[in-house]
C-alpha cells in the first residue's frame, strides 16, 4: 500500500533537518597529514573486490574542498550535518597518541559548519578501521572494542566542546556480516563465526565508548543502526520462521543488547551451529546497554523472504542462509532496492514501541538513481524527490502518532564512493563529476533546501 496524499505537512519546532556522509566515501587524501590504511584502502586496492577496483584515493576530495562543501551546506538550509571521524587520520595506530593535523582537519570542518550555522553531528565509526588493528585480529577480537572507547574518549577530549551530539557506531550489522561473513565489505572475510563475535565486540566498544563520553560530560550519545521490516512471502510455518530468523539477525540481534540488555534467545540458537557464547563476558551485556540519549536509524527498504535453499558462496545470514530473498515487483532504486516508504512507518512505530520511548532520528534515508546531466547542467532527478518525498511523509506519519521523531538526515549529500559498488551509483543531492570534481546542485537538493527552511512539506 503508498499513501499518495499530497497534502502540507509540517515538521515540529527543532526538528532536525541534515544530510550525512561518511570519511571514506567522501574525503580522499588517504595519504595526506599522517593518516594511515584503513580496512576500505586495503579491500580497495585488492583486485576485484570493488567495481572496475575503483578506490576512495580521491572520491569526492573533501578533505582539500571541504569548504566548498559546507557553502552547499548552507545553501541546502540543513540545520544538522551528519559526518563521521576517520579514525586513521585521528588515531593512525588505532591506539597511543593521536595525530594532530588529523584532529585539526576535523576541528576546521565543526568550526566552518558552526560558522554556517550547522550542528555537527559527529560519528565515530562509519567502518574505517585502521588497518593495524585489524591485523592484529579486527572486530573478532575482543581489544578492538577497548581501543575503540579509548580513541572516543581522546577524541571527544579535543571536539566534544564545539560538538555535543555523538554517535558511535554506523550500521554495526554492515561491520560485523558484510565485512567478516559475507566479506563484501572490507576487511572481506567469510568466517561466520568471526562476524558474530565481531557484531558483539562493536556493541561492547559502543557500549564502553558512551561510558567513557559519559565521564566526559558529553550532552547526547547514541547509536546508528539499518533496521528492515522483514515480511515472509506466504504464512506457512516455513517461511514465517524464514522472516523471524532474519528480523533476528538483521533488527533484533542489535536492538535486543542495546536497548533491553539481552540477546534475543531465538537467534543464539539459531547460530548455536555457528558459534557458542564464550565471547560474552559477564557483564557485557549491562555496558552494552548504557542508556542512550537517541537511536539513529537508517532505513532503505524491505526483506521479503521464505524457506528454500543456501545459494553458493559466503553468505552474511550467518545461521540461516537457506532463506532466500524475494522480489515483489515493486519499482527499485538504482541499487535494486524496493522503493518502501511504509516500511519507514512501520520500522519507526515498531522500534518506538516495542523497545522505546526514546528519541529517534532518522539518521539516513535516500535513494540511487541513474542521474544525467543536461546539457545546462541540470539534473532533473524527479525520481529521488519522489522518493524522498513519500519518505519524509511516511515519517510525519510515525510522527503525528506519537513516535519521538526527532530529524531526519538525507543519504546523503554527495555523490561518492558507494562502498563495493565504486562510483556507479550515485545517492548524492549535490552531483559530483569525478573527473573534475564539479559540484551541481541536483534539482531534489533544491527541492529539499526548501523543506529545510519551510520545515514543512
Ligand atoms: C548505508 C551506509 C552508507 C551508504 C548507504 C547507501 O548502509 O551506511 O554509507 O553506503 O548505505
Amino acid at each position: 500500500m503508498t499513501h499518495d496524499d499530497l497534502s502540507p505537512v509540517s515538521f515540529p519546532e527543532g526538528f532536525a533537518w541534515g544530510t550525512a556522509t561518511a570519511s571514506y566515501q567522501i574525503e580522499g587524501a588517504v595519504t595526506a597529514d599522517g593518516r594511515s590504511p584503513s580496512v576500505w584502502d586495503t579491500f580497495a586496492h585488492t583486485p576485484g573486490k570493488v567495481h572496475l577496483d575503483q578506490t576512495g584515493d580521491m572520491a569526492d576530495d573533501h578533505y582539500h574542498r571541504y569548504p566548498e562543501d559546507l557553502s552547499l551546506l548552507a545553501d541546502l538550509g540543513v540545520t544538522h550535518y551528519r559526518f563521521s571521524l576517520a579514525w586513521p587520520r585521528i588515531q593512525p595506530e588505532g591506539h597511543g597518541p593521536l595525530n594532530g593535523a588529523g584532529v585539526d582537519f576535523y576541528s576546521r570542518l565543526i568550526d566552518g559548519l558552526l560558522e554556517h550555522g550547522i550542528k555537527p553531528w559527529v560519528t565515530l565509526y562509519h567502518w574505517d578501521l585502521p588497518q593495524s588493528l585489524e591485523d592484529a585480529g579486527g572486530w573478532p577480537v575482543r581489544d578492538t572494542a577497548e581501543r575503540f572507547a579509548e580513541y572516543a574518549a581522546l577524541i571527544h577530549q579535543r571536539l566534544g566542546d564545539r560538538a555535543p551530539d555523538w554517535t558511535t557506531l554506523n550500521e554495526p550489522w554492515c561491520a560485523a556480516f558484510l565485512g567478516y561473513a559475507s566479506g563484501i565489505h572490507a576487511p572481506g572475510r567469510t568466517e561466520g563465526a568471526a562476524a558474530v563475535r565481531a557484531a558483539h565486540h562493536l556493541m561492547l566498544g559502543h557500549g564502553l565508548a558512551v561510558n567513557a563520553l559519559r565521564d566526559q560530560g558529553v550532552s547526547t550519545a547514541g547509536v546508528t543502526v539499518n533496521l528492515y521490516p522483514v515480511d515472509p512471502v506466504t504464512d506457512s510455518d516455513a517461511d514465517r520462521d524464514a522472516a523471524r530468523r532474519i528480523d533476528g539477525l538483521m533488527n533484533r540481534f542489535f536492538l535486543d543488547p542495546l536497548l533491553r540488555g539481552s540477546y534475543p534467545a531465538d537467534v543464539i540458537e539459531d547460530l548455536s551451529d555457528v558459534t557458542g557464547t564464550d565471547h560474552i563476558l559477564d557483564g557485557d551485556l549491562e555496558t552494552i546497554s548504557t542508556p542512550l540519549d537517541f537511536l539513529g536509524i537508517n532505513y532503505y527498504s524491505r526483506h521479503v523472504v521464505r524457506a528454500g535453499t543456501a545459494g553458493p558462496g559466503p553468505s552474511h545470514w550467518v545461521g540461516s542462509e537457506d532463506v532466500e530473498f524475494v522480489k515483489r515487483g515493486v519499482p527499485v532504486t538504482e541499487m535494486g532496492w524496493e522503493i518502501d516508504p511504509d516500511g519507514l512507518y512501520e520500522t519507526l512505530k515498531r522500534v518506538y514501541t516495542e523497545y522505546g520511548p526514546l528519541p529517534l532520528y532518522v539518521t539516513e534515508n535516500g535513494a540511487a538513481f541513474d542521474d544525467r546531466v543536461t546539457e545546462e547542467g541540470h539534473v532533473h532527478d524527479e525520481d529521488r524527490r519522489a522518493y524522498l518525498d513519500s519518505h519524509f511523509r511516511a515519517a510525519h506519519r510515525a510522527l503525528s502518532e506519537g513516535v519521538d521523531l526527532r530529524g531526519y538526515f538525507v543519504w546523503t549529500l554527495l555523490d561518492n564512493f558507494e562502498w563495493s559498488h565504486g562510483y556507479s551509483k550515485r545517492f548524492g543531492l549535490v552531483h559530483v563529476d569525478f573527473e573534475t570534481q564539479r559540484r551541481i546542485v541536483k534539482d531534489s537538493g533544491r527541492w529539499f533546501s526548501e523543506i529545510t527552511r519551510a520545515n514543512a512539506l
